[in-house]
């Protein structure tokens, strides 16, 4: 097999060096320090043409194939891996399932602008408790009337706040696994969409990765994409195609570094001559190049077969894994040859190395990909059988809590039942520790999230952590972007862990990141303004309420009027022990006509019965598909 690429892709690829040499490779350390969006650089490459590139013309694309679409991300992705992930992105992973599974208006009102680079796309998947388990998702959709009404959250999304158009996947039906998820197109600007922070990550800082909030937002029915139950499959198609995008990535990633070590090896001198000359160093370049040709082969062979409409799951997936795991072998060579200079800030090779790594993990880890690659060869792994419906139920990450909303009467009131029910738990206001104790020590910890507002309220946090006995902390936005705190008072997966009694959380929605470092406190407390925060399902009393209002009363209601006394030495309380509500029970129904067996989790489509209907819920007119028999003549399997 003799194998090339047309003159065409090469002008193509010819181009985009060229565009991305003069409006990337200049600002890219700038935007790797500022953690920075290229929005300007991303609109100017919209104008070329280049972020449909694989879409029909008559949809705003480029007429392009698949293939042209990878050489445009190794392109950007060998001067910049965080410009390489935009396009990706937004081609493979916002604008396919539109193009793949939207009905025709769909096509034109979303998918047209986003080929044309009008607008930019996202996609939100994945979730708390579902990264490599997509199938267990958690946002929920509920059909009221003409909208579904969306509820839950999405972490890491690429393009997440910077994108116009997201395709969501949401659970429908609740309790029969990957077949009761729906994808939806989600407009940003709907009232409930929010985003949480950028996340600061270790590479690909000019792309944008934040979180996605979903607070009763209504999506109009006719954003649902493909069918109902059809999720799970649009997800799972869409990313096979976005592989062959992360796998363009990686060999871009390394095809940049290999290129800035050649050239180094050239120019460096030791032991009086270039060290090119050196053999280590020609092995370290053979070993490079050698491994960079293979991986574009398979990049390009995927791209081919997609474009072909040949079967290309197993293919992108090993074209994803191998790209990625040569290109941190590539990255770390070339560092290797650049020596003490690549391990300095601003060196492409550093930068490189940095960026690399996110390749293995995101759109699936490599460990994924020999799941999906072995699952070709040998079928699909058998597994348990998924629970029956509204048994299977997750805990929140803090482990299980009262969740005791404190609703009745006035906010001082509210407050007052607050302090009443923390001293039947054994919580003694009449001693405490001084609010600068590490939080790692402290028996209790006030904390403030971006609810707190401007720095003067931290006065709020500090008057009521003295009232409550406790040390200030934070969340980690507090800490780092707003700097009210010092950076080791935020609490949170990647900074401070608290394991002692008490934990008032004050104005923090409770990102998974800072649920992880109270998830041992014996008593959690959240104040919040807004209902939905994933605080309150993770926490055991919870006011609703203005940080302004129901911090001084509570400062109030605690306040002794004396001094506290120093406390003893912390003896951990024992937490709630949760009765959980058993579910009810809901099963399979036999015909005594026929012996058909009615089963819930499928429901019955000609009847247009959703699956997940119980037998109790089915219509009194529905009758046995099979033989006509009535409802009532069924009886429990
Ligand atoms: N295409 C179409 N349908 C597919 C499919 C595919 N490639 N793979 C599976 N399906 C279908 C199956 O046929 C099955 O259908 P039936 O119910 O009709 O039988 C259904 O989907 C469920 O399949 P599985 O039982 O195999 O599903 P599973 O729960 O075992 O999951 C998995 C399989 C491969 C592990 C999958 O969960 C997976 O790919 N996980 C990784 C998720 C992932 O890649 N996340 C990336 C997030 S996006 C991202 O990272 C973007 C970014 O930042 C740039």
């Amino acid at each position: 097999m003799y194998y090339k690429t047309s003159q065409e892709h090469e002008a193509l690829r010819a181009a985009i060096r060229e565009w991305a040499e003069r409006e990337i490779k200049p600002i890219a350390f700038m935007l790797d320090q500022n953690n920075q969006f290229p929005g300007e650089q991303i609109r100017d490459f919209a104008q070329r043409g280049y972020m449909g590139l694989p879409y029909p013309t008559e949809y705003g694309g480029a007429g392009k194939d698949i293939l042209s679409y990878a050489i445009a991300v190794e392109e950007l992705s060998r001067v910049d891996g965080g410009t390489g992930v935009i396009l990706s992105a937004h081609v493979s992973l916002g604008s396919y399932p539109i193009f793949a599974f939207g009905t025709e208006e769909q096509k034109q009102k979303y998918l047209v602008p986003l080929a044309k680079g009008e607008k930019i796309g996202a996609f939100g998947l994945t979730e708390p408790n579902a990264g490599s388990d997509a199938g267990g998702t958690e946002t929920t959709a509920e059909l009221v009337g003409d909208y579904y009404i969306l509820n839950g959250e999405k972490i890491f999304i690429t393009n997440g706040g910077e994108a116009d158009t997201y395709v969501v996947f949401a659970v429908t039906t609740p309790g029969i696994g990957t077949r009761g998820i729906s994808a939806f197109i989600v407009e940003k600007g709907w009232k409930g969409f929010t985003f949480g922070d950028h996340y600061d990550k270790m590479g690909i800082r000019s792309s944008a990765t934040a979180q996605l909030l979903f607070n009763n937002v209504k999506v109009p029915r006719e954003n649902l994409l493909g069918k109902e139950g059809q999720g799970f499959k649009v997800a799972m198609s869409t990313l096979d195609g976005g592989r062959i995008g992360i796998a363009a990535q990686a060999l871009g990633i390394a095809q940049g570094a290999y290129e800035a070590a050649v050239e180094y090896a050239k120019e460096r001198e030791q032991f009086g001559a270039p060290i090119a000359q050196l053999q280590a160093i020609q092995f370290k370049v053979a070993e490079m190049a050698t491994k960079i040709r293979a991986a574009r082969f398979m990049v390009y062979s995927a791209a081919e077969l997609k474009e072909h409409h040949e079967p290309y799951g197993m293919e992108a997936a090993m074209a994803k894994k191998y790209a990625s795991d040569i290109c941190l072998e590539v990255v770390n060579d070339a560092l290797q040859v650049f020596g003490g200079n690549g391990y300095l800030k601003g060196m492409e090779v550093e930068r490189a190395y940095r960026d690399a790594k996110i390749c293995t993990i995101y759109e699936g880890t490599n460990e994924i990909q020999n799941v999906v690659i072995a699952s070709y060869i040998l079928g699909k792994a058998a597994k348990a059988a998924p629970a029956a419906p509204g048994v299977k139920k997750k805990n929140p990450i803090t482990g299980p809590r009262k969740k005791m909303i404190l609703s009745d009467g006035s906010a001082k009131e509210r407050v007052e039942q607050l302090v009443q029910c923390l001293k039947e738990d054994g919580h003694d206001f009449s001693v405490g520790i001084d609010i600068d104790t590490p939080i790692i020590a402290a028996e209790r910890v006030v904390s403030a999230g971006k609810g707190i507002g401007s720095k003067e309220n931290m006065k709020l946090i500090e008057d009521l952590a003295k009232a409550a006995g406790a040390a200030v902390g934070s969340s980690r936005p507090v800490a780092e972007q707003l700097q009210y705190v010092p950076l080791n008072r935020y609490v949170g997966m990647s900074g401070q862990k608290f394991s002692g009694n008490l934990y008032i959380a004050c104005g923090i929605s409770g990102a998974t990141q800072h649920l992880k470092g109270i998830k041992e406190a014996a008593t959690i407390v959240a104040i919040n303004t807004n209902p939905n925060a994933p605080i309150f399902k993770n926490a055991d009393y919870g006011i609703v309420g203005d940080v302004n209002e129901i911090l001084p009363l509570l400062t109030a209601a605690l306040d002794t009027g004396k001094p506290k006394e120093p406390a003893p030495p912390m003896v951990k309380m024992k937490r709630a022990v949760i009765e959980e509500p058993q579910p009810a029970p809901v099963g399979r129904y036999v015909c005594l006509g026929c012996g058909y067996e009615y089963i819930p989790e499928n429901g019955d489509e000609d009847a247009e019965v959703r699956p997940g209907t119980s037998y109790k819920d089915l219509p009194e007119d529905w009758v046995c598909p099979e033989c006509g028999e009535e409802k009532a003549n069924f009886i429990p399997a």
